[in-house]
């Protein structure tokens, strides 16, 4: 079972041209209100993967919060234990998509400032469970799960999105670190006290420190994963995006469905890759999360290269 603990968000878009200068006004026809946050996008990824998928984060007492959790429960996330806060608003964030397909966001973070780890019941945390997790709710509360789940023997996810320190003795709890290029740089360089261009350099480093693996995301460039000093470089599907909103979340998603069904590190990167692509190729972080027969169908297109060859780190 995949158990996500993170946010919910109603997001608002406005698509745009260019992005606005500070103190410029723009004209957009109209904003669009689709369902996000990094968590509800990776729980409703992984579900749409073919992944059992539980998620639990907090919303407010509102109208909007059907917006997260209607989409959700559409893609079959069990909601059972969502916390609901009586006097914040429930999560909303301001995005805006360039004429690329590139995104400018702005979370108000409201409600998922009130999710509790307590709100997760010991009988979820055990052998059987990936714990996934990102970086836009309490960050105490993310690491007391982290700590609890792995005592539990959980395996564990952790998505250091938005960017943000993960203290040392937090890293070795987690089994597999999923970053951004501009949060590994920012991860390395706290936890090295230097910096490093690199990325292949950076993600070995940083592998050392946590529990398992290090994954760094690299766009359209694909993604790089380290494990016990060795290296995959992972491609990405040739696709022109309509919208990149929620592709490192559906990489998330998919990597942790993918591990759920079979603990292959290749098979998962290949298909988070191929799935992270698909899913930018509608408006919408949730718009366009490819099934699992949709994610087979193109990860043939995904090249693998590394010593993962002569090494079985990435086996398992
Ligand atoms: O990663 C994309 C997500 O970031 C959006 O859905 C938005 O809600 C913010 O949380």
């Amino acid at each position: 079972m995949i158990l996500v603990f993170g946010s919910l968000n109603a997001d608002f878009f406005l698509s745009i041209k260019n992005f606005p200068a500070p103190g410029e006004t723009i004209l957009t026809p109209k904003a669009d209100i689709k369902p996000g946050g990094k968590g509800a996008n990776q729980a409703a990824a992984a579900a749409r993967a073919g992944g059992a998928v539980k998620m639990i984060g907090c919303v407010g007492a509102d109208e909007i919060a059907q917006v997260p959790l209607t989409a959700l429960k559409s893609v079959g996330v069990d909601c059972s234990d969502m916390q609901v806060s009586p006097d914040l608003a429930t999560g909303m964030a301001m995005i805006m998509v360039d004429a690329y397909g590139e995104n400018s966001i702005v979370v108000a973070s409201g409600s998922n400032g009130a999710l509790s780890a307590d709100s997760v019941s010991d009988e979820l945390l055990t052998s059987e469970t990936i714990l996934v997790m990102q970086m836009e709710v309490p960050l105490q509360e993310n690491f007391k799960l982290l700590r609890r789940a792995k005592e539990k023997g959980c395996r564990t996810v952790l998505n250091v999105a938005p960017a943000h320190s993960v203290p040392v003795d937090i890293l070795p709890l987690v089994d597999y670190l999923i970053l951004n290029e501009i949060e590994a740089k920012m991860i390395y360089g706290s936890l090295f006290e230097k910096e490093a261009q690199d990325i292949n350099e950076i993600a070995l480093a940083i592998a050392k420190r946590t529990g398992g693996a290090c994954l760094v995301t690299l766009g359209k460039k694909g993604s790089v994963a380290a494990r016990d000093g060795d290296i995959i470089l992972v491609g990405s599907l040739p696709i022109t995006p309509v919208d990149t909103t929620g592709a490192g979340d559906a990489f998330v998603g998919i990597f942790a469905a993918q591990l759920d069904a079979e603990p292959n590190l290749r098979l998962a990167l290949a298909k988070a890759s191929a799935g992270a692509g698909l899913a930018c190729l509608k408006f919408g972080a949730q718009g366009a999360l490819p099934t699992d027969e949709e994610i087979m169908a193109r990860v043939g297109e995904i090249t693998l290269h590394g010593s993962y060859q002569v090494s079985d780190a990435f086996d398992r």
